[in-house]
């Protein structure tokens, strides 16, 4: 009992340390001020970026979940390391439903609102 607990808790320091160190923050590159993200099948989602680090103020809200790169979120999904959707639905949308919910200016929530067919 007592050598599983261990076996447990040094798996939780592990992940907490691989979650910390994933992904190093920098601030004085802030990329493209407008973006648009590959949405598969679905069509292009343009992403105020620049609206989004004025309104947030904290770039690890987004970059400790991918590095500050171009095509991170793709090379992400491609290697298995994030799920498709895992991003839309866990971190893009999940703010917006949540700040709707709270009556403060956000963004989109359905499909149609994201997703531009072209
Ligand atoms: C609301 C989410 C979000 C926040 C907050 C955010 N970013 Fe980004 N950032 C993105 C997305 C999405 C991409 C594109 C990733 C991709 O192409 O897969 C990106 C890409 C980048 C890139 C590389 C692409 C380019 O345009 O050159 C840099 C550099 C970057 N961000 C810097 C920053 C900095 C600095 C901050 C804080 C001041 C910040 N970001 C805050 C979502 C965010
Ligand atoms: C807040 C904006 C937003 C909303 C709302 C949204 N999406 Fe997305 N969607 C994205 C972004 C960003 C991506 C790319 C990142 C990812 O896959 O997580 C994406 C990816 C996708 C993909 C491609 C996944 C892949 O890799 O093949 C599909 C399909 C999709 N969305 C369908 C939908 C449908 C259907 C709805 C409505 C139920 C929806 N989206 C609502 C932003 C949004
Ligand atoms: C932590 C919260 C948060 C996250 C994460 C977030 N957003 Fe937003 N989003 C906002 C806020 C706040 C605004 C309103 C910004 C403003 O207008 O000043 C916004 C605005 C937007 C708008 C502009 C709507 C308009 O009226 O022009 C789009 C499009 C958008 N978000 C897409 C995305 C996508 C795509 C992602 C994921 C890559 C994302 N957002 C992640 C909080 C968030």
């Amino acid at each position: 009992m007592k050598a599983l607990k261990i076996a447990v808790l040094t798996l939780m320091a592990i992940s907490v340390v691989a979650l910390a160190g994933a992904y190093t923050i920098q601030t004085d590159n802030k990329g493209e001020p407008q973006m648009s993200l590959d949405g598969g099948k679905s069509g292009p989602v343009p992403f105020p970026h620049l609206a989004h680090q004025t309104a947030l103020g904290d770039c690890s809200i987004c970059h400790e979940l991918f590095p500050q790169q171009a095509g991170a979120i793709a090379a992400l999904k491609a290697s298995g390391e994030l799920a498709k959707k895992q991003v839309m639905n866990k971190h893009c949308t999940k703010c917006h439903k949540l700040m709707k919910k709270e009556g403060q200016k956000t963004g989109p929530t359905t499909c149609k609102a994201c997703h531009v067919k072209d």
